[in-house]
């Protein structure tokens, strides 16, 4: 695979690294799709050499690796400036091979109360069976210290969160958890590599679903864990024996949609700060919620630590009264009156989507529950998609003035 220049612009890393084909004698542009279950070797002795690591060969097994989701890895350590990557079959498969490959049974893990719903039902529901015991720590540094004990061994979290984009010190984090001996895994989904380098404040693992916007096209499910080559070696291991290798079809998808990443990325950043900031003045609009809006309660700690805000902003309408029946008539009016976003779950990619959390990720609490989580019933989540910034404003004009 092509050496990755770190000097070179995120674009250029994207589109080049880890695509060398060099050695392949038709010399293809594009990685092949390597459509295999299994490699073959001319004679015993390849074998052993293989076992030996004295060859090239990357597996005798594609569930241990085929070269075009190699390549994807390679571009993704680019982007990261990680020294090993490993790729999966879905971003929640990437925090789960994370995180299991830093704990043991009878160990604790603190992580934040803000976050994708999916991966806490992961830890309530799957790991905390197997033993690995989780807290919840509202968003700040102190609270994640005060839940931390001695049996600590993970800190998970989530930079910015979903849905209310929050931040914490993540310098002062990695200050706090390598004088614990503890670490630190974040999600970095929602920053992207274009907003946020982890790695390089001392962040243990970073992870992604690739599915948002590092894939970018609505039509993938994948992840990816970063870090240094001794711990993803760890990671590497649970995921090639619990089998949570991505395809290779896949994986030809994913080094297509990350080629434009970077493009696509600014874009996003451009258009979905000018949608916050158009938003936050308009008279149905109770709060936005966006990193680089200055209402915003992180928003000095966003302009130390991201590069830009993202593409999700996350809003609030204004009901007939302060009642969640109220706010939840009035964000059903709007996402209904909406001509270009789509309803649906996920974000990230090429098409705007839209969704009210109540009626997604916490459908099946009652209100008091989800106000308890934080959620509010008027309360909208909108993926900034690349449609053009006038015509989304242009939208959500005629369909807020129908609320
Ligand atoms: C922040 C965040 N992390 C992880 C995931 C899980 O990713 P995937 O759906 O690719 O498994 C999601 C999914 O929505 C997410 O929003």
């Amino acid at each position: 695979m092509k050496k990755a220049d770190q000097k070179k612009g995120l674009s250029t890393r994207a589109i080049h690294a880890g695509h060398d084909n060099s050695a392949d004698p038709h010399k293809p542009l594009i990685t092949p799709i390597y459509q295999t279950a299994s490699y073959a070797f001319d004679e015993v002795d390849g074998l052993w050499a293989f076992y030996q690591k004295r060859s090239e060969r990357l597996a005798e097994y594609a569930r241990y690796g085929t070269p075009t989701q190699r390549a994807v890895e390679e571009t993704l350590m680019a982007l990261e400036g990680a020294e090993d990557a490993i790729v999966t079959s879905s971003g929640m498969n990437a925090i789960a091979s994370a995180i299991c490959a830093s704990m043991s049974a009878g160990e604790h893990m603190v992580t934040l109360r803000e976050g994708y719903r999916g991966t806490f039902k992961m830890f309530d529901q799957h790991l905390a069976r197997f033993g690995f015991s989780v807290s919840y720590a509202d968003v700040s540094l102190q609270a994640i210290q005060a839940a931390c004990n001695d049996k600590t061994r993970v800190v998970f979290l989530e930079f910015p969160t979903n849905p209310y984009l929050k931040l914490i010190d993540l310098a002062a984090l990695v200050a706090f958890a390598k004088s614990r001996g503890i670490v630190t895994i974040v999600d970095a989904t929602l920053a992207s590599p274009l907003n946020l380098q982890a790695l390089p404040l001392g962040i243990d693992l970073v992870t992604h679903s690739l599915t948002k916007y590092l894939n970018g096209h609505n039509d993938v499910i994948a992840g990816a864990v970063l870090g240094q080559a001794a711990m993803i070696e760890k990671v590497r291991s649970v995921r090639n024996l619990l089998g949570s290798n991505p395809d290779p079809h896949q994986c030809y998808l994913l080094s297509r949609g990350i080629k434009t990443f970077a493009v696509r990325m600014k874009e996003h950043n451009r258009s979905a700060l000018t949608i916050a900031e158009w938003l936050a003045k308009h008279p149905r609009v109770e709060k936005v919620w966006y990193p680089l809006v200055k209402s915003h309660p992180h928003f000095d700690l966003a302009q130390r630590y991201l590069k830009g805000g993202g593409g999700l902003i996350s809003f609030q309408v204004k009901g007939a009264d302060s009642s969640q029946e109220a706010g939840l008539k009035a964000s059903t009016a709007l996402i209904e009156a909406l001509k270009i976003p789509t309803l649906g779950a996920s974000l990230g990619g090429v098409e705007s989507l839209i969704h009210q959390p109540t009626v997604m990720s916490y459908y099946d609490m009652d209100a008091a529950a989800r106000l308890k989580e934080g959620i509010f019933d008027n309360l909208i989540r909108f993926s900034v998609g690349l449609e053009d910034t006038e015509d989304l404003i242009a939208d959500f004009e005629q369909a807020l003035s129908q609320i």
